[in-house]
């Protein structure tokens, strides 16, 4: 037999990150941070409308979608860029700026795709470790790990797994101090929070901000997401996407996500109110938490973590363990006190 080929040492180093995709059809799926109720029923209803046998054999077109997305998110087209979901945005960031060798800054816990992606470049990677006790966000710690050779600093804001956030000062102080770095600011649960950098772009040439249609929009498994910077960042970072990597369907649903804004509106109230609910729910029930600024709560359920999820599984409900990273710590989503009270009831039986 012949002797396998030897990959780059960078990819021998990597641990295998496998998320737990599988059997969850038909499940209460409070795992993965999605929404739990479905994307806008006029998303697919606009899908129906513009997909056609002759629009499916065409190679994708972005020109309106920028121009509409962009018009969204109240920046200009040329500060946008359409990505295959946050993830690749992520990768687009790490590939335009940081080489083999380079240090990249990330917390921790936080988003795996940050060390992913920057363990894929061969990158010295950073970790700079939450507080364990109120899991805020360690700006005096990252600040002091910031080095000449930072080339990148990897943050969600609000975070996962820990939902808790950093405010705007905070951040600014960050892009400061890190200047000949780029800064992504994944904001994948902004609606949650209604906290953004985006309106400090003009003051920050070394920012950028990621937004996701996969959390609060409900459209996860099409893979659609934006990266937005000033302008002269994102022509440089164009140069190095694959010219198709957002698909067609992905775009036209993103488009018709944003025409709908009272749908995501009422999405975010309920999760909110589900939020509230779950954590009163906690509290009754002598359950400790971390308060969370995102569509998800982190629970230390100790040493019954594992079990715990476990049995809910059995029961129907997934919820996603996090004690590989944070002892005895199980992260929930919220999407609706209907649910909310489903786990509850489960959650009272197990206890
Ligand atoms: C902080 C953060 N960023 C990004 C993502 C994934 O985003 P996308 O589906 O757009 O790649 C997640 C999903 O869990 C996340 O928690």
């Amino acid at each position: 037999m012949a002797d396998t080929l030897e990959p780059r040492a960078a990819i021998r180093r990597m641990a295998p990150y496998s998320p737990p995709t599988a059997g969850r059809h038909g499940a209460l799926r409070l795992d993965f941070n999605e929404n739990t109720v479905g994307c806008s029923a006029h998303v697919l209803e606009f899908l129906r409308q513009h997909l056609s046998r002759e629009a499916l054999a065409v190679y994708p077109e972005y020109g309106e979608a920028r121009r509409e997305l962009a018009d969204f998110f109240g920046v200009s087209p040329d500060q946008l860029l359409l990505t295959n979901g946050t993830d690749e945005a992520i990768q687009l960031v790490v590939n335009t700026y940081v080489d083999s060798g380079d240090e990249v800054c990330i917390l921790k816990p936080s988003y795996a795709m940050y060390r992913f992606y920057a363990e894929v470049a061969g990158a010295q990677v950073r970790e700079i470790p939450y507080e364990e006790a109120t899991l805020a966000f360690p700006l005096a710690a990252l600040l002091e790990a910031i080095t000449p050779r930072t080339r990148a600093v990897l943050i969600a804001n609000p975070n996962n797994p820990t939902g808790t956030g950093a405010s705007v000062e905070q951040v600014a102080c960050l892009l400061e101090r890190a200047r000949h770095a780029a800064v992504l600011v994944d904001e994948a649960y902004y609606e949650f929070s209604g906290l953004t950098l985006l309106p400090h772009l003009a003051e920050h040439p070394n920012l950028f901000v990621s937004r996701t249609f996969s959390k609060a929009y409900g459209l996860a498994a099409l893979r659609m997401g934006c990266l937005i910077s000033q302008a002269a960042n994102i022509a440089w970072v164009r140069k190095g996407q694959s010219p198709y990597s957002v698909n067609a369907v992905a775009v036209l649903a993103a488009r018709a996500a944003v025409q709908d804004r009272q749908y995501v509106r009422r999405y975010v109230e309920e999760a909110l109110a589900a939020r509230e609910l779950l954590c009163s729910e906690l509290d009754r029930m002598g359950i400790p938490y971390y308060p969370s600024q995102a569509n998800f709560v982190l629970v230390r359920a100790g040493h019954r973590a594992l079990e715990l999820r476990d049995r809910l599984r059995e029961a129907g409900v997934l919820v996603r363990d996090r004690s590989y990273e944070l002892p005895g710590c199980v992260r929930i989503t919220v999407g609706t006190r209907q649910q909310v009270r489903r786990l509850v009831e489960e959650l009272e039986r197990i206890w």
